[in-house]
């Protein structure tokens, strides 16, 4: 099996270093040898190391889409539009395709799959979501006798490592941001991290399999977390709760709500305990129940174990005859839950007048709007200064939340909301 991988940046490099360690172990899982024939990349110029041939490399996307020496293709270069046309190109050439492309897999997932299902061949993608966590064939493949109702998900290594070293050391975000992108966990445009969006294309591609709904990209809303301070990390720990930038899908019957955003999660919920660039997935299911999968999201070596275990899956597809047969399932079309109709806890941090009768203003305001408040923690005043009122509620409908940040906005003894999050418990 002679393979065109295209990219040789953190996750290309690990895909080269796991064919060649463990060469043997593979031709025994595909009866036969598999091996790097040709190297996309943008410049000849850079030095590549000394495991593959100076033969390999190239910077002639034909060399491999179109040339008839190589079988399987593995796309581990990121970008959009010119790589879903390289993608699309390899597979109507019959090639199987390996994917670690989650922007590409988010936004024309579905067109590619039906290609390849016509062209008889593989669209693996394990490594488009969650890097080492083999979470794509869970939830494909071992939820098949079970329906899914529920996912939470820290699906963004670099995040989850800034939030990581903001809480432990105190670290500052631009400090951090720069140790993630040291370490290859970040984009090539960070922004895609630290907004959100990365972990919204996760989240659509993880809701469309467990709901077999065809959750698009725009479906999801999506929050950073550029707006989380260290005033907000405190408050949180101070009431039992870390923040994690969390993906949140669910199914109400037959609709569905997707969303990502900074979250106060619970300290007893085994997702609060997930730290550092590891990522985890918590399943809801009727039958299973709840089942946590969890470890390295980024990387080069776990994200490369990923896409490796793709590759051993698409030739033994193509040894048995049956190549393209699997994931590419008919989707319904999607119905979106209502806004309104979500539910959820809220945290609420207030800077308010310090004067009598302030607190049962606010709380009179949740009252009125029928929010019930599970905790308020009022901070020392500063000398003649505002003072910090946490409140979190228990679970609403968003849309009374809503109202609730509304009218605390407009109220006189309200100075500034300063933060708002979404609550999960344990
Ligand atoms: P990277 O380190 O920036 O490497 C990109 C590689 O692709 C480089 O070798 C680059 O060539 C080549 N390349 C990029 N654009 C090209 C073009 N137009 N033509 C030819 N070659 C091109 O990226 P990465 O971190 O390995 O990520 C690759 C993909 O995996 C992305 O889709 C990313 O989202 C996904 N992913 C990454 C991780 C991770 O931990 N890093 C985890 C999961 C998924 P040069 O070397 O010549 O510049
Ligand atoms: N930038 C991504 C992350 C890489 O931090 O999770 C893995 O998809």
């Amino acid at each position: 099996m002679r393979i065109g991988l295209m990219g040789f940046g953190t996750v290309g490099s690990g895909v080269a270093h796991i064919l060649h360690h463990y060469r043997e172990d593979i031709a025994k899982q595909t009866g036969g040898d598999v091996h790097i024939a040709r190297v996309l990349v943008r410049t000849l110029e850079r030095p590549r190391g000394t495991l593959l041939d100076d033969a390999v490399w190239t910077t002639n996307a034909d060399d491999i889409v179109a040339h008839p020496d190589i079988d399987l293709v593995i796309e581990v270069m990121g970008g959009l539009e010119e790589t879903r046309a390289l993608i699309e190109r390899a597979l109507r050439a019959g090639k199987p395709v390996v994917t670690a492309n989650k922007d590409v897999v988010a936004r024309y997932g579905a067109q590619l799959c039906a290609i390849a299902l016509e062209h008889g061949c593989d669209l693996f993608y394990e490594a488009s979501v969650a890097g080492g966590i083999p979470i794509i064939r869970a939830l494909a493949h071992s939820y098949a006798s079970d329906r899914i109702t529920r996912l939470c998900g820290i699906v963004n290594g670099t995040t989850n490592y800034m939030l990581t070293r903001m809480a432990a050391d105190g670290a500052s975000y631009e400090a951090v941001l720069k140790e993630a992108q040291a370490l290859g966990y970040a984009e090539a445009d960070p922004s895609a991290d630290v907004c959100g969006w990365d972990a919204a294309r996760k989240m659509a591609i993880l809701s469309t399999l467990a709901f077999h709904a065809e959750v698009q990209l725009d479906d999801v809303a999506t929050e950073g977390i550029d707006r989380v301070t260290q005033a907000d990390i405190a408050y949180g720990a101070k009431l039992g709760y870390t923040v994690k930038l969390l993906g949140t899908a669910a199914r109400v019957g037959q609709r569905v709500t997707v969303s990502v955003q900074p979250t106060m999660v619970h300290h007893a919920h085994p997702l609060a305990s997930v730290h550092g660039v590891f990522n985890a997935v918590y399943v809801y299911s009727e039958a299973i129940g709840a089942a946590m999968y969890v470890g390295a999201g980024a990387g080069s070596l776990p994200t490369a174990a990923s896409v490796v275990a793709d590759v051993i899956a698409a030739v033994r597809h193509n040894r048995l005859g049956v190549s393209g047969k699997t994931w590419s399932r008919e989707l319904p079309l999607r119905t979106l839950l209502p806004e309104e109709e979500v539910r959820g806890k809220y945290f609420y941090l207030l800077s308010v007048a310090d004067r009598v009768g302030v607190l049962a203003q606010i709380t009179d305001l949740f009252a009125r709007i029928g929010v019930s408040l599970q905790s308020v923690l009022q901070q020392s005043p500063q000398l003649d200064g505002p003072v910090d009122v946490i409140l979190i509620t228990h679970e609403t409908h968003r849309a009374a939340h809503a109202q609730c940040l509304e009218a605390l906005e407009r109220l006189d003894a309200v100075e500034h909301v300063k933060s708002v999050y979404q609550v999960l418990d344990a």
